[in-house]
């Protein structure tokens, strides 16, 4: 494991111990998420804990669940979710989020809006005084209008790039749309960015989480900080 890797998996098993036997659990997406997925399988393995249930905001992330054996479920069957173990691309002072680099923030959103708390697991790298610093908001748009959400973006100030896979062709979510990544830089008030997205018709969810993390833990150097809201 590099360095990163190992804050990662500091940040996981911190969160983890938010966990307790018999909940129904969220499951967010991403390179520092998976760490929380391995702790929880050695965990149900050892019998810490039991009769745990996760909803997986990707089809990824649902994948990797299966292959440790962890049971999962769907939104349908467990509408209501204790809590909700994720990442983040970038995080302020007031615990807002930028969400979306693995492109599953719609499916992120939704399991967070279920879920009695959200917890974000970063690493310090990840911390701004302002959203936009770091990340551009990632925008997740209908095929249709991927031109005009563009050109709509560009209008509010943004400089903006359609998301590519790695063969680079369009990338395509797991719902079946586009992303366009929107560098705004920084972003003063995100509140007021997030509801003139949430406005335009085409836009199907913005990365930008306001106040919907309960808990940030922050995995440093040398210690682990729990932000709260
Ligand atoms: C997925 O769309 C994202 O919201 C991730 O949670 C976020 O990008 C963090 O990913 P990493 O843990 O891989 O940095």
């Amino acid at each position: 494991m590099n360095n990163q890797d190992i804050l990662k998996r500091k940040s996981a098993e911190r969160a983890v111990e938010f966990v307790k036997s018999g909940m129904v659990l969220g499951f967010g997406s991403g390179s520092t998420f998976k760490h929380v997925l391995h702790v929880l399988a050695e965990k149900l393995n050892s019998g810490e804990l039991k009769n745990i249930v996760g909803v997986s905001s990707s089809e990824s992330t649902e994948k990797l669940a299966d292959e440790l054996n962890i049971p999962t479920a769907t939104l349908s069957s467990n509408p209501s979710l204790d809590l909700t173990i994720d990442g983040a691309d970038e995080v302020d002072e007031k615990l807002n989020l930028i969400k979306g680099g693995g492109a599953a923030h719609l499916r992120e959103k939704i399991i967070a809006q279920a879920s009695k708390q959200l917890i974000i697991i970063v690493d310090e790298s990840k911390v701004s005084k302002h959203l936009g610093e770091k990340w551009a908001v990632p925008i997740e748009v209908i095929k249709m209008a991927v031109d005009v959400e563009a050109e709509f973006l560009e209008l509010l100030g943004a400089k903006v790039k359609l998301r590519l896979d790695v063969e680079g062709n369009s990338l395509i979510t797991d719902e079946g749309n586009y992303i366009l990544d929107a560098n705004f830089g920084v972003i003063k008030n995100p509140k007021k960015l997030a509801r003139k997205l949430e406005k335009r018709a085409g836009i199907v969810e913005h990365g930008l989480f306001i106040k919907m993390a309960d808990y940030v833990v922050v995995a440093k150097e040398n210690e682990i900080e729990i932000l709260e809201r």
